[in-house]
């Protein structure tokens, strides 16, 4: 009995630290609802002539569905490693390894400027903290669109606010 009581202690220490070390680092795991990621993607007109990057990109669904349904190019970037596991066995399953890339990774850390839509669903101090390199690698025209948070202080391009959803372009 004792022995099943320490087990239990720390795999919920464990469970625990994980969910702030994401946090930590940008943003924990939090899916966005499937209508959501079509909405992001149809806010920023994506095509098939479109580089999609989602920073964060937890089990690819936003990958996958930029490639599948809107024909895009998509490469996601995640730091935890059973995510990023999981999302490249999702990739896998899709059909969609020829379009879709994930890297293994930190975003603060990792090139970005192939981008031609930036998707986020992260944390609002997290936004904040990635507006210098959004700016210093996008190219004009790029388009961000954050599900949830906004960027403070800067001008919105079009939004769907009851869904809160924000696109901004560089
Ligand atoms: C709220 S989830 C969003 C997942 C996915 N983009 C979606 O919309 O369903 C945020 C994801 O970002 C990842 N993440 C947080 N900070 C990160 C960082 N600095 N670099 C890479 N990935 C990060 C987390 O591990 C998590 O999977």
């Amino acid at each position: 009995m004792i022995q099943f009581l320490i087990i239990l202690v720390v795999v919920f220490v464990i469970y625990v630290l994980w969910k702030y070390w994401a946090l930590s680092v940008g943003a924990g795991y939090d899916p966005a609802p499937m209508d959501k990621v079509h909405k992001m993607l149809e806010l920023a007109r994506v095509t098939s002539d479109d580089t999609v990057f989602d920073l964060g990109c937890g089990d690819g669904r936003v990958l996958i569905t930029a490639a599948k349904i809107y024909g895009a190019h998509a490469v996601g970037i995640e730091i935890d490693p059973l995510r990023f596991l999981f999302a490249w066995l999702m990739v896998l399953a899709s059909g969609q390894s020829r379009r879709v890339k994930i890297m293994f990774g930190n975003f603060f850390t990792k090139e970005i400027g192939g981008a031609t839509v930036i998707v986020l669903f992260l944390y609002g101090p997290t936004n904040n903290r990635l507006k210098e390199k959004l700016r210093r690698e996008l190219r004009p025209g790029t388009r961000i669109v954050s599900y949830v948070w906004e960027f403070e202080g800067w001008q919105m391009a079009d939004s769907l606010p009851e869904d809160t959803i924000y696109m901004y372009v560089i």
